[in-house]
């Protein structure tokens, strides 16, 4: 069965029809954020379920806003993310564009749409726009179209457009429950704590703004296709998400910085062993991790770092050590620049109506 329509019949049939102008706007904003057990592959490829179970934070510090709106006069869909519209035989346009179809497909909305995106952080640069791109996205165009989904499956929406879209349409500490091959419903994100359980700030070093080379999407089907490592991690994933869990219950951030940073050097065991090698490290990054080990085992900073697709490192610490954390990164060199992110928020509607039309 087409994956979009498991995923229609699953919710129970199409959206209510609103009786909207053709020019209903809806502008939603979702919050990035940072894995402590990671998303590395897929299970399923077409649903897009992962290999593994993962466990993030939600991050204030970086967010994407976007408004969509249905336009009946539209020939095809108009993408525009930060001022640049985007050609429409380009990637981006194809998953964005293909993205909308499911929420056609789902609401019935046979429309073509009008997307203005916004993100307040350097898209593609290891900082999880896609996480925070495909949350606003989700809540968006699903209101632009009449449906009222659920939060549960607002994450199940989230995900098919990226992964680590499913985790941040939920505030605090949140699991993405990794699900059964098959089974689109199966696999889906929820809080598991408020973030004043474990208060934890997240300093992230941009070591490079730039692009990626290899985006996540297709650097985790390489892996999945030749790391001889790829089924190990994703069984030990499912430990440390349970172990994950358990620390962050209790309040335990050395146990959750332990498990944040063994986790990330099993990802990039996995990245560095597939064929051919991902190496999104940077020496500098290397060099910043490096320091943050010696600082906590030397001068009892309280500080984990962890890595994604990039060069760029987050620093996780008790809010009230970020300051001695920043000093430590600038007096490195390391960094173009610094951002600290708390807990970020539950992604939201800011605006709904009729647009400038
Ligand atoms: O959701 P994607 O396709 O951008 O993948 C995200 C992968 C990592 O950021 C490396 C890990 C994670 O769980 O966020």
């Amino acid at each position: 069965m087409d994956d979009a329509r498991q995923v229609f019949i699953s919710f129970g049939g199409g959206g209510k029809e609103k009786t909207m102008t053709s020019h209903y706007a809806v502008k939603a904003k979702a919050c990035s954020n940072i894995a402590v057990v990671k998303y590395w592959g897929k299970r399923d490829e077409k649903l897009a379920i992962p290999a593994n179970p993962s466990v993030s934070l939600t991050l204030d510090a970086l967010r994407t806003t976007t408004e969509v709106s249905f336009e009946k006069e539209l020939k095809r869909d108009e993408i525009t993310i930060d001022g640049l519209k985007i050609p429409h035989d380009s990637p981006t346009y194809i998953r964005v564009s293909g993205f909308l179809d499911r929420v056609r497909l789902l609401s019935g909305k046979h429309v073509h749409a009008k997307v203005v995106s916004e993100n307040n952080f350097p898209k593609s640069s290891g900082l999880a726009s896609s996480a925070s791109g495909f949350a606003a996205l989700a809540l968006a165009a699903s209101k632009a179209a009449g449906l009222d989904l659920a939060r549960k499956e607002l994450s199940i929406l989230a995900r098919l457009g990226s992964g680590s879209a499913c985790r941040s349409v939920f505030d605090g500490w949140v699991e993405w429950v990794a699900g059964r091959e098959n089974a689109s419903r199966s696999s889906y994100a929820r809080r598991i704590a408020p973030a004043e359980m474990l208060k934890v700030h997240d300093v992230i070093a941009v070591i490079n703004s730039g692009e990626k080379k290899t985006s996540s999407r297709k650097g985790m089907l390489i892996s999945r296709k030749t790391s001889p490592l790829f089924w190990s991690r994703a069984r030990a994933a499912r430990t440390d998400a349970v172990l994950a869990k358990k620390a962050i219950r209790s309040g335990n951030f050395e146990e959750l910085g332990m498990i944040a940073e063994k986790e990330c050097a099993l990802m990039h065991a996995v990245m560095l062993s597939s064929a051919p090698p991902l190496r999104y490290l940077d020496p500098k990054t290397l060099l910043l991790c490096d320091s943050i080990v010696r600082a906590r085992e030397e001068d009892g900073l309280p500080a984990y770092f962890t890595i994604d697709a990039g060069a760029n490192v987050h620093v996780l610490t008790l809010p009230q050590f970020s300051k001695r954390v920043h000093r430590l990164i600038r007096g490195l060199n390391v960094a173009e620049s610094i951002i600290e992110s708390g807990p970020g928020p539950e992604a939201e509607v800011i605006s709904e109506g009729g647009n400038n039309a």
